[in-house]
């Protein structure tokens, strides 16, 4: 029996199993916010129904005790869930004291350091819920289209992404390395298949602070035989598109208890813009405008607008103090304006972050040079403009991986595609056209400075029966904390793996 089926159950007598979330009580009433993995019921625990001495137990439970109460369901639509349950009886497995988090803010370093009790939390349910919901709806896209699923190995001989970011490890006495992408497994098993993708855990071993790296990620990788650059970016938007509508659709209640304005990921039905690599650098330096917008003067003018927002909110601050400090006021008019005040600082805190982050991104913008590759700044600069994810295409061939093709008509240019996803959130899937020449190939490979011996059974796809060939990598938590709109991909997994954090 589960908070899910209370619906089905109105009137009745049912027992639910689960955690005391929070405890407030009367004299004679107890009322117990009962989490039980699926929902929230408020349990309504009295002392005549009870008898003294369960009363007194309940009275007793901390947060977080594991229980068992039966009552009878109550439908009652103030109630989260929208159903009561008026108690019989309890059982207590487990009394718990002292449960270190409580409703009070705790700083993050603190969150994470217990994040095996932090799980339970609501939002972290919320977003470990729309996490689940994003998985299915992968796999639904995938194998809805006849996509087969493979696992690559996860102890490779060779580096996919480059040699910077990897991590070593002793494989019977010779170094391996944990994998950075599954992809190259991929294409030999789109020639075997026809399309594939895999779905795995991934690794990077650079020492990054920044909120979107993760040093173990979970990466979802479709290779497809006979499908150009172009053809590629159909089946991204299609995908992208599929398992945002799908995760809107079952998880609209995770998505409200986050605060998500998901009118920001509804445009997702739009068709995705799509920008060279030239056109993009342009925009972002401020040479083209997009309907009408330019990034450096939405940049200064967002900075304006910022400033006054500052400094409205402090002047509010200090009246609602001052109105709390001259006293002779009601405690009700007190918590009004604390509660004010609360709420301006939590805003001010962003407001005074943008305030630090806009004159970076322009000077970002403006300094950048044609030939780099994009960072985070700049697609944060470039995303703002556009309300939907932006797909950009064709990369100078010296910033991307060995194994990208050359665009024949323009060989400077490598078949690239990273998708930026807007709201400041940036990359979010990379992927491209593979190279099929075998003498390019290998060129591109002794450049990297790649050992050309370990690299022979990829080369030997090239050399019997190759296609053209395409595929893409979307980093599962990166989508996530977009559609949850979240500060930090450290949320979107269970237990992350980030510089500095081994533990929990
Ligand atoms: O752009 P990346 O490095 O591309 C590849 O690995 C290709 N082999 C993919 C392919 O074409 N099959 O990584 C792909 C995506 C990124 O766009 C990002 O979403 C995610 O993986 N990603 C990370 N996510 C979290 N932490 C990190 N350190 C990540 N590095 C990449
Ligand atoms: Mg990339």
């Amino acid at each position: 029996m589960h908070t899910k089926q209370l619906d089905k159950y109105v009137g009745q007598e049912v027992t639910l199993k689960g955690w005391v979330a929070n405890r407030r009580e009367s004299k004679t009433v107890v009322f117990i916010n009962l989490r039980d993995g699926q929902g929230m019921c408020q349990c309504i625990l009295g002392i005549d129904d009870l008898g003294e001495e369960l009363f007194a137990e309940a009275k007793s439970l901390g947060q977080e005790s594991s229980v068992a109460i039966t009552g009878t369901v109550v439908a009652d639509e103030r109630q989260i869930g929208g159903y009561e349950l008026h108690a019989t009886n309890l059982k207590v497995y487990q009394n718990a004291k002292d449960y270190p988090i409580s409703n009070k803010e705790h700083g993050i370093e603190f969150l994470v350091d217990k994040r095996h009790l932090w799980l339970r939390s609501q939002r972290q349910w919320a977003i470990m819920k729309v996490r689940n919901s994003t998985i299915y709806a992968i796999h639904n896209f995938f194998q809805g289209q006849d996509f087969v699923q493979m696992d690559a190995p996860i102890f490779t001989g060779n580096a996919a992404e480059g040699t910077t970011d990897l991590f070593e490890t002793d494989y019977y006495g010779k170094p391996a390395y944990l994998t950075q992408s599954g992809q190259l497994y991929g294409e030999a098993m789109a020639m075997a298949m026809g399309k594939i993708y895999t779905f795995g855990p991934t690794f990077r071993a650079e020492k990054s602070k920044t909120r979107r790296h993760l040093s173990e990620f979970w990466m979802i990788e479709p290779e497809m035989a006979f499908c150009d650059i172009f053809e590629n970016m159909d089946t991204i938007e299609a995908f992208l598109r599929a398992v945002v509508l799908e995760v809107l659709e079952k998880c609209s209640a995770e998505l409200e208890i986050l605060g998500r304005d998901i009118s920001k990921l509804e445009t997702i039905a739009k068709p995705f813009p799509r920008l060279s690599y030239d056109e993009a650098v342009e925009i972002l330096k401020g040479d083209k405008d997009v309907e009408g917008q330019n990034s450096l003067k939405t940049l200064e003018s967002d900075l304006e607008i910022v400033n006054a927002r500052i400094l409205e909110a402090k002047t509010e601050i200090a009246e609602r103090e001052d109105t709390i400090a001259a006293g002779g006021i009601k405690k009700g008019v007190i918590n009004f304006n604390q509660s004010k005040i609360d709420g301006l600082k939590n805003e001010l805190k962003q407001l005074e972050e943008e305030q630090r982050n806009i004159p970076n991104w322009l000077k970002s913008a403006r300094d950048f040079t044609y030939g780099n590759d994009f960072g985070g700044s700049d697609e944060t600069v470039l995303t703002r403009l556009f309300d939907l994810p932006i797909m950009v295409y064709d990369w100078p061939h010296e910033i991307k991986a060995f194994y990208m093709k050359r665009n024949p008509e323009d060989p400077r240019f490598a078949r690239g595609v990273d998708v930026l996803a807007p709201e400041g959130y940036g990359e979010i899937v990379g992927g491209g056209e593979r190279e099929t020449s075998e003498e390019w190939l290998v060129e591109k490979i002794n450049e990297h400075k790649l050992p050309l011996d370990v690299f022979q059974w990829y080369i030997d796809l090239r050399r019997y029966g190759s296609v053209p060939h395409s595929g893409f990598g979307l980093g599962l938590e990166r989508l996530v904390a977009w559609v949850c709109k979240l500060d930090h991909v450290r949320e979107t997994i269970p237990f992350p793996r980030y510089y500095g954090r081994l533990e929990p």
